[in-house]
């Protein structure tokens, strides 16, 4: 560690004591202290007292602009007043009971005028609607395998806990990566059945698929993957994962967790002009609400319809999160809406690459839609390889040093990035770059010390 960045880390420790206390106590009952692992960080993680507008406060009362909201699913930011009206109406005449109600309807109508599809099944996360989705594509073609994309997160379940974060010494060959399962726990042979490709790499996957000849139910992928941050795919790249899929007898599923409600109104469907056999929504349709969905053509959701495939839950649809759900397509994921988001996004983008320019910085700034992320690394990365050498002390550096001054730049780990909410002006954008350009010349700085000192980071998660 570098004394510029053991200062920011002082400088937070100082500043957020209560936040330390708090984790130290939650870790006696809660492993890491933390309700989901990608929470937690070292030295200990921020504790949030509430949220309005496009702000929040940890529970020492320090005030920070959020480009973390909630890992990108706060594209209404926080305490939407319409989303808050919706939902206030709904708690007061009854929150659960498991059957059906008009909602269903209503926002599965709202999802197929926007998005290339016919049916919708809604479910309260990610993961579930993935999940469902192998299911699903597995139960139409009868086959068993599936191809993911090297780095790529889908959620927790264990057909695509595979190649996520996997290591040097473990990913074998960048062309045809070896399938590495992700954490502990995960049902042997998952990594049999989940083959994995590098993102921007039509040959490897058509590979796989020669390899396994009518063995593959799926292409699962994220069509920016913004689990390495910020990785755009290469012009095309999209419509031939659509033919390659097509040509191999399986199903094109876009996870559009993240791009869904955040990168244009028809999400990444109409960006790039591709249409998914399946489609994975998530995070921001819900406005703050747990509201995720998988929706398909009529002939696909067919072994649904004729109940050969089951998708069940306690909580799917219920009341509260569907009121949420559908204020938040009407009143929040609006063309306008989604006109003012980009409008900010350009200029944050436009105003890092400046200031890195201006900093000597080597880095590059990207995004889209809502998203974008800065990343320690020369250009644009094109797969999970390029991201795997971008540097992380200073990329720590970076985010504690913003931390400290009130801008929580976007969630931490560098494998993430930035959202812009509806609730954000140009004024929290100025603030933000002002910000930026005032700590870029101390991270130019260590990245220039530590050039003459040894090779750039290493990795340690
Ligand atoms: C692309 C993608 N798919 C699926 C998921 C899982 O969603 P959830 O955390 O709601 O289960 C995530 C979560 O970050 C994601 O980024």
């Amino acid at each position: 560690m570098y004394a510029a960045l053991q200062k920011e880390l002082d400088t937070y420790q100082k500043r957020t004591p209560k936040s330390r206390d708090a984790h130290q106590r939650a870790m006696s009952r809660v492993p890491i202290g933390v309700g989901s692992n990608y929470r937690y960080y070292p030295p200990y993680p921020l504790f949030v007292r509430d949220g309005k507008g496009s702000r929040i406060h940890d529970i020492d009362g320090n005030e920070y602009l959020d480009h973390n909201l909630c890992y990108g699913a706060l594209f209404a930011g926080h305490c939407h007043p319409s989303v808050m009206k919706a939902v206030g109406e709904r708690l007061k005449i009854g929150t659960l009971f498991g059957m059906p109600h008009g909602m269903e309807l209503e926002l599965a109508d709202l999802i197929c005028e926007r998005f290339p599809v016919e049916m919708v099944r809604f479910g309260n996360s990610g993961s579930e609607v993935t999940m469902h989705s192998l299911r699903l594509a597995r139960a139409v073609t009868g086959r068993t395998k599936i191809i993911k994309m090297e780095g790529g997160y889908h959620g927790g379940h264990d057909a695509v806990s595979v190649s996520v974060k996997p290591k040097e010494g473990q990913f074998g060959d960048p062309e045809h990566p070896t399938p590495v399962v992700s954490s502990a726990g995960v049902l042997r042979g998952t990594s049999d059945a989940t083959l994995v490709a590098p993102f921007n790499n039509v040959p490897a996957v058509e590979k796989l698929f020669q390899e396994n000849p009518e063995q593959v139910a799926a292409v699962i992928v994220e069509p920016i993957m913004m689990n390495i941050a910020f990785c755009m795919p290469d012009e095309g790249y999209l419509q031939r994962l659509r033919e390659l899929s097509s040509k191999y007898g399986a199903l094109l599923i876009m996870d559009e967790v993240k791009t869904g409600g955040k990168l244009a109104y028809g999400g990444a469907c109409e960006y790039f002009n591709v249409k998914p056999d399946i489609l994975c929504l998530g995070k921001s349709i819900g406005g703050g609400f747990s509201l995720a969905a998988f929706a398909a053509s009529r002939s696909v959701m067919d072994v649904i319809a004729q109940q050969k495939m089951f998708h069940a839950g306690t909580y799917n649809t219920n009341p509260v999160v569907m009121a949420a759900g559908i204020a938040t397509f009407k009143e929040v994921l609006t063309r306008e809406a989604f006109a003012h988001v980009g409008k900010l996004n350009a200029k944050l983008v436009d105003g890092y690459q400046a200031i890195i320019k201006r900093a000597g910085l080597i880095a590059h700034a990207d995004g889209a839609g809502a998203n974008g992320a800065l990343l320690f690394y020369p250009h644009r990365v094109r797969n999970y390889r390029d991201w795997y050498h971008v540097d992380e002390d200073v990329w720590t550096h970076y985010w504690f040093a913003m931390a400290n001054r009130g801008i929580l730049s976007q969630p931490y780990w560098w494998d993430e990035q930035w959202t812009i909410s509806v609730q954000h002006t140009e004024e929290d954008i100025d603030e933000h770059l002002q910000v930026f350009a005032e700590v870029a010349p101390a991270l130019a700085a260590a990245q220039e010390e530590r050039m003459t000192v040894g090779p750039l980071g290493t990795h340690t998660s």
